[in-house]
């Protein structure tokens, strides 16, 4: 996080402390992943309604925003192995791992299974990202929230199988286990994969919809506010819809009982590999997934949807992209974001269209991230 934007939370921590929350996890403070952990949940929610409100100043006025379970509730860690550690990195630095035996923050199944795999996996050599040597860079958790399911994946800088008998006892345990390899200089925790050890997919359930969850593919961190967020989303929507930047199709899915037709766009072929194989699993015949940059797509479509969803990423929508949806004239935008900054941005260049519904989720607390959802209707 950016020294300016650290110091405007420190001060509205100081604000909202009150009485002070005693931290539930010994590495508060060292850990970089939590900021609000000494502030009490009921002021964390009052602390990001404030912090929406100096935002979206001019814009829309915040009254409240949807709590979220303070703990246990994110479907996946990342935990870096380096340095004879594993866990997250020390807040503030890349260069420090801070040891972590168990993260609060994690649902229960994966968080036992983490446990276990820090012990089975301690003859494991693990890999220096400052030397560039080993071979062990990530473990993975992910859990479906709904059905339970835990997966373990394994990141590592060369082609091969180390781990054997080593997961022998936790196997059981796993419903899916791959190994993926980066054998590259940059530190990423999504990387092509190199073995599935078990299934290589779990599977999510929201509602009636079920969705295949892969090593690689993106699916929301808080299934519970996800799904809250895409009752909303699917509460707004009619006719004929273009759901942008549509990932494995999510939200296209969900809504499709509404809609006449969803036609979803996502730059990632991956993503709109599964997204196809979720639609089939579901037996949904009223929606299509097209594979390009939602620019190139948008540029080519004339006036052809009642509805549309966008849900870009953290940077938002590109300004042609804001351009080419006021040209569709859509009667209604359904916009879901975690960037409010960007949201804000964006729905300033959205000049024909107003505001009619607004809501903050709490996808992520103990930190400062904050999703929100607007429908925009058009003026005239
Ligand atoms: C915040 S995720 C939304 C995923 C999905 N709506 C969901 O709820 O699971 C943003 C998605 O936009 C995709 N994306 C990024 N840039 C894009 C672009 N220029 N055109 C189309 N999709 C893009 C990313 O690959 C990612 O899947």
């Amino acid at each position: 996080m950016k020294k300016k934007k650290r110091k405007f939370f420190n001060e509205l921590i100081e604000k909202y402390k009150g009485e002070g929350a005693v931290p539930f996890c010994r590495y508060f403070g060292d850990c970089g992943g939590c900021l609000f952990q000494n502030v009490p949940y009921e002021n964390q929610l009052k602390l990001k309604v404030e912090y929406l409100n100096i935002i979206l100043e001019g814009l829309i006025e915040v009254n409240s925003i949807v709590p979220s379970v303070p703990f246990m509730y994110r479907n996946r860690m990342d935990m870096v192995t380096a340095f004879g550690k594993k866990g997250l990195r020390r807040s503030g630095t890349y260069r420090h791992v801070v040891d972590i035996e168990s993260c609060p923050l994690m649902q229960g199944k994966s968080s036992e299974v983490y446990g276990k795999l820090r012990l089975a996996l301690s003859k494991i050599e693990d890999y220096n990202y400052l030397t560039h040597e080993g071979y062990l860079r990530y473990i993975i958790l992910r859990q479906a929230r709904f059905t339970g399911e835990v997966m373990a994946n394994f990141v590592v800088a060369s082609p091969e199988d180390r781990f054997g008998f080593a997961l022998m006892d936790i196997l059981d345990e796993l419903d899916s286990c791959s190994i993926l390899l980066n054998s590259g200089l940059g530190d990423l925790s999504i990387a092509p994969l190199f073995k599935t050890i078990k299934k290589g997919f779990i599977t999510e359930s929201f509602d009636e919809i079920e969705y295949m969850i892969t090593p690689n593919s993106f699916f929301q961190s808080n299934s519970e506010i996800a799904l809250k967020m895409y009752r909303e989303i699917l509460s707004y929507v009619k006719g004929r819809t273009l759901d942008l930047y549509s990932g494995v199709g999510s939200i296209s899915l969900f809504v499709a009982k509404a809609a006449d037709s969803v036609t979803g766009v996502e730059i990632s072929q991956e993503s709109v590999a599964i997204a196809e194989e979720n639609r089939e699993n579901n037996s949904i015949d009223n929606v299509e997934f097209i594979c390009t940059d939602a620019m190139e797509f948008i540029k080519e479509h004339k006036g052809e949807y009642d509805t549309v969803i966008v849900d870009p990423p953290r940077s938002g929508m590109h300004p042609k992209v804001i351009g080419r949806i006021e040209e569709l004239r859509p009667e209604r935008i359904i916009y879901m974001s975690c960037n409010p900054s960007t949201f804000r941005d964006d729905l300033h260049a959205l000049e024909n269209y107003k505001i009619t519904h607004f809501a903050a989720y709490d996808m992520f607390p103990q930190t400062p991230h904050i999703e929100t959802l607007a429908l925009l209707e058009r003026k005239i």
